[in-house]
């Protein structure tokens, strides 16, 4: 039986550290929080990284734009936010009403306060390997799989998913740490062949069931991303999680896995964009 990966608590214990750390710099770090329009999720998200703002010690400054604000007018928030040295971060928080591009905007976010990493700016460097913002759930699992000291050099990695958000940037971020990596798609002829060969599987596709037990291979490590719900409601995600854990050697549970350490790295970037605009 697979031991299960407590990311909740890892968050709980790396919070204090943020908040002491925040509380050392000269002021508090800012966090602008964008939301627009009313999408139930988006909305849950948004209030959780506040709440996680105020326990770390954070500044939040929340805008909420109605659903027919125009692509003009949040490109002019996000101007006014880029100018402001009161600013450290600014998250807009995705996805955006359809008649706003989404690319647009991420490109018009200064690459210094962009702390989903998500610019072009800082998806290049992760591709070459420079210091700069992580993307936050690629980079949370990093550090979960770190703290379960679970090596990746030489590692048969394989990713499930290849969003900007988190399949593509959890590729390279295993990469960098000299696992094998392959990628996985709706293409993808025979996923099965596939995810049976990882020592380290990461499901990010959105659907339950993507994962069934007779797609993990015996003792691999496994990371489960999505946020779904099943037929009662009950939050739930991309693997069917007993049969998983009957076949793993680790597993993130949905939730408590890999949620809480996507928080926390929005609010460890943060602490990072205000300390470089405190050196500036
Ligand atoms: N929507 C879903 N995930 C994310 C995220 O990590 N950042 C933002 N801004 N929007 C999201």
């Amino acid at each position: 039986m697979a031991i299960r990966m407590d990311g909740k608590a890892m968050a709980e214990k790396l919070r204090g550290q943020i908040r002491e750390e925040a509380a050392a710099l000269p002021r508090r770090p800012v966090l602008a929080v964008v939301l627009v329009g009313e999408d139930p999720a988006s909305q849950v998200y948004v209030r959780n990284k506040e709440k996680d703002c105020v326990e770390c010690g954070i500044q939040s400054q929340g805008y909420r734009l109605p659903a027919e604000t125009t692509e003009q007018q949040l490109l002019d928030l996000i101007g006014t936010l880029n100018e402001s040295a009161q600013v450290d971060g600014i998250l807009v928080q995705l996805p955006l009403p359809k008649h706003i591009s989404e690319k647009k905007i991420i490109h018009a976010i200064r690459p210094d306060k962009d702390v989903d990493a998500f610019h072009p700016f800082n998806v290049g460097k992760i591709v070459t390997g420079e210091d700069g913002f992580l993307p936050c759930t690629p980079a949370g699992i990093m550090e979960l799989l770190k703290e379960y000291r679970i090596d990746i050099a030489g590692k048969e990695c394989v990713v499930v998913g290849r969003s900007n958000i988190v399949g593509k940037p959890m590729a390279l971020l295993l990469l960098r740490e000299h696992g094998t990596v392959t990628i996985c798609h709706s293409k993808t002829a025979d996923l099965r062949a596939e995810t049976l060969r990882a020592d380290i599987l990461v499901s990010a596709v959105g659907k339950r069931g993507t994962i069934t037990g007779d797609m993990v291979k015996e003792g691999a490590v496994v990371i489960d991303v999505a946020m779904n719900r099943d037929e009662q409601g009950k939050l739930c995600g991309d693997c069917l999680y007993d049969e998983a854990a009957a076949k793993a050697s680790y597993i993130t549970p949905v939730p408590g896995g890999v949620g809480p350490m996507t928080r926390l790295i929005l609010m460890k970037n943060t602490l990072r964009a205000a300390r470089a605009h405190l050196e500036k």
